[in-house]
């Protein structure tokens, strides 16, 4: 199966897919890395693994319309079976939803419904939560809306700060990344309503 992976960051999700392909069976494959800014952490991870890129920063087009469809055009020029938002930071519009409809999915740092957002470590941490973690779900038109198709708990330490609980939260979403997006490529998945069927 063919991923794209989009990305704002640093990219260790992408780094930990690429890994994942030194497996055996790994089904899935990044065929593609596409980024918002070219400062973007992932870009080098990619080029260093020879898989190409592209940037697509808004900056460049003169409108939210323009800049989703140019988001399409190079998503699409990879031929992706599943798209992968790991760690990119904006809402994905219409043009792509609607071209890979339920093949687009995202990773958010907090158990969902709880802390959706940019800030959802900040803001598990200043509730005072004891337990967070990360979500990975089927990306529709919200934000951090969409089906669940995993999430696994992140336990909050005595002391613990953003930084430290992030850092912990990734670990834990790194493994849960590699091993549902396998799962959904190799097995397949279905969307009905908020219930996901994977394999
Ligand atoms: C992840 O925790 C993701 O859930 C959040 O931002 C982080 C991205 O990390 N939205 P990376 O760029 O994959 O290292």
């Amino acid at each position: 199966g063919r991923l794209v992976v989009l990305v704002s960051g640093g990219g260790s999700n992408l780094a930990a897919l690429l890994a994942a392909h030194d497996g055996p069976d790994y089904p899935a494959r990044v065929v593609g890395v596409v980024a918002d800014r070219a400062s973007a952490g992932g870009l080098e991870i990619a080029r260093a693994a020879g898989v190409p890129t592209a940037v697509v920063a808004p900056g460049d087009f003169a409108d939210r319309a323009g800049w989703d469809a140019a988001l399409a055009e190079a998503v699409a020029v990879f031929r992706p079976d599943l798209v992968v938002s790991a760690g990119f930071m904006r809402i994905l519009g219409a043009p792509v939803l609607e071209r890979w409809p339920d093949r687009v999915v995202n990773t958010h740092p907090a158990l969902l419904p709880s802390f959706p957002g940019a800030h959802a470590v900040r803001d598990a941490l200043a509730f005072g939560a004891k337990v967070t973690g990360s979500t990975l779900h089927v990306v529709d038109a919200g934000v951090d809306t969409g089906p669940v198709i995993a999430q696994v708990a992140v336990v909050v330490e005595p002391g613990d700060d953003e930084a430290s609980l992030h850092e912990r939260i990734k670990v834990a979403e790194r493994a849960m990344l590699v091993e549902w997006v396998g799962r959904v490529v190799g097995g397949g998945m279905r969307v009905e309503g908020r219930a996901v069927t994977v394999g």
